[in-house]
């Protein structure tokens, strides 16, 4: 990652090829000669530390070019594999904590991904008869790594990150140790066939970790950028952000979803906004307390944090350069029809909405990049 500045990144959201699950180990394999080699010769603990080896160069250009007090997000799950009969769990999870500790990182509490499934044949082993069954993976990770201490805000940042808050439902749910919801979150950019086969994760997923862990006008990286999903997540979350694919068949899947981005985001803004209009109804008809009120919407909110809380609807999205798109914010908040919003605090409709600092290159608007290995 040589374009990218050391100390320049503010948060890593991020899922690599899995180690010892079959559909990764070709782009493994062309990665180090040697781990075709070890699965060839069906010694799975050797491949599994080589394929973890490719991971760790990788991470350690990571902890380069992130910030003092930056974020890492990892999106793993561990593999069963059989090898000469040989059923095994190869924890992925386990030697990539391994790996950031010895590199200084402080372990944060993960995040189970639920990921359950009624197949029937999901059971391995021997069935009915003890003791050769195996329990089936049903969940993946997300590790979250921190660079030092607890990030610090100047004075002239504060106003950005009152902005970049999240509802109070929203914290409720996103930062509970175990997410169920992502199989049904509505939204997805790209259909399930092309997911799946590309091992892409649902938007909600980064979109989520973006807002948890990053603020507006952030840079954000994905350095196993896949279909992009980050780099769209952070596009509609107005963060910069930088990805690198080593495969080159997957930019033209990219590039064709820059058209779709704006509306795809707006309408995820709108839904976000009718649905804490619905819980604020909830709460009055359940007589429970709602003792703020959000200055650019007008709706109660349960937190003085939540006051300042604002979201800026896409543009455009437009390539500006080979693999660099570029997009513009509207200043004017998008309120839904029953939101009273408060005169004094309209913005001018029409108004370019300028990114917070850290300022991007241009003036236009923040600038997303998707750069090739
Ligand atoms: C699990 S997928 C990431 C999917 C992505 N999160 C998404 O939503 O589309 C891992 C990606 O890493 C890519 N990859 C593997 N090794 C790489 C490397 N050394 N540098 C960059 N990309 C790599 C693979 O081609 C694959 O697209």
């Amino acid at each position: 990652m040589s374009e990218v500045s050391s100390k320049s990144v503010d948060l890593v959201v991020t899922s690599p090829p899995y180690p010892m699950i079959e559909m990764w180990d070709e782009v493994f394999s062309l990665q180090d000669k040697t781990i075709g080699k070890a699965l060839n010769a069906n010694d799975g603990p050797a491949a599994f530390e080589l394929m973890h080896r490719q991971l760790d160069s990788v991470w350690a250009e990571v902890d380069r070019v992130l910030k003092p007090s930056s974020i890492v997000c990892v999106n793993i799950g561990d593999a069963t594999r059989t090898i000469r009969d040989n059923f095994a769990l190869y924890s992925n999870h386990s030697r990539i904590i391994s790996f950031f500790l010895k590199q200084g990182f402080t372990v944060m509490p993960v995040i189970l991904w639920r990921k359950q499934t009624n197949a029937p044949n999901k059971f391995m082993g021997s069935g009915m008869y003890p003791p050769g069954a195996y329990v089936t993976l049903e969940h993946e990770y997300i590790l979250i790594f921190r660079k030092g201490g607890k990030r610090e805000f100047k004075a002239s940042e504060k106003p950005n990150r009152r902005e970049s808050a999240y509802f109070w439902e929203e914290r409720n749910n996103w930062f509970s140790d175990v997410w169920m919801d992502l199989k049904g979150a509505t939204q997805k950019l790209f259909d399930k066939n092309t997911r799946n086969r590309s091992g892409a994760f649902p938007f909600i997923l980064p979109f989520r970790l973006i807002h948890m862990f990053s603020v507006r006008g952030d840079t954000v990286l994905d350095p196993f950028a896949g279909l992009g999903t980050t780099t769209f997540a952070a596009m509609s979350a107005q963060r910069n952000s930088i990805g690198y694919e080593i495969d080159e068949n997957l930019r033209e899947s990219i590039q064709s979803k820059v058209d779709t981005i704006v509306d795809f985001s707006n309408e995820h803004i709108r839904a976000r906004l009718e649905r804490h209009r619905e819980f604020v109804e909830e709460r009055i008809a359940a007589e429970k307390p709602l003792k703020h009120t959000n200055l650019h919407y007008g709706f109660p909110v349960i937190t003085k944090q939540e006051k300042d809380l604002v979201f800026h609807p896409l543009l455009s999205a437009e390539q500006v350069r080979d693999d660099t798109f570029e997009v513009r914010y509207g200043a004017e908040e998008q309120r839904t029809e029953t939101d009273t919003p408060e005169p004094a605090t309209k913005k001018p409709a029409g108004k370019k909405k300028k990114p917070s600092p850290p300022k991007p290159d241009s003036e236009k608007g923040h600038k997303q990049m998707t750069l090739l290995d």
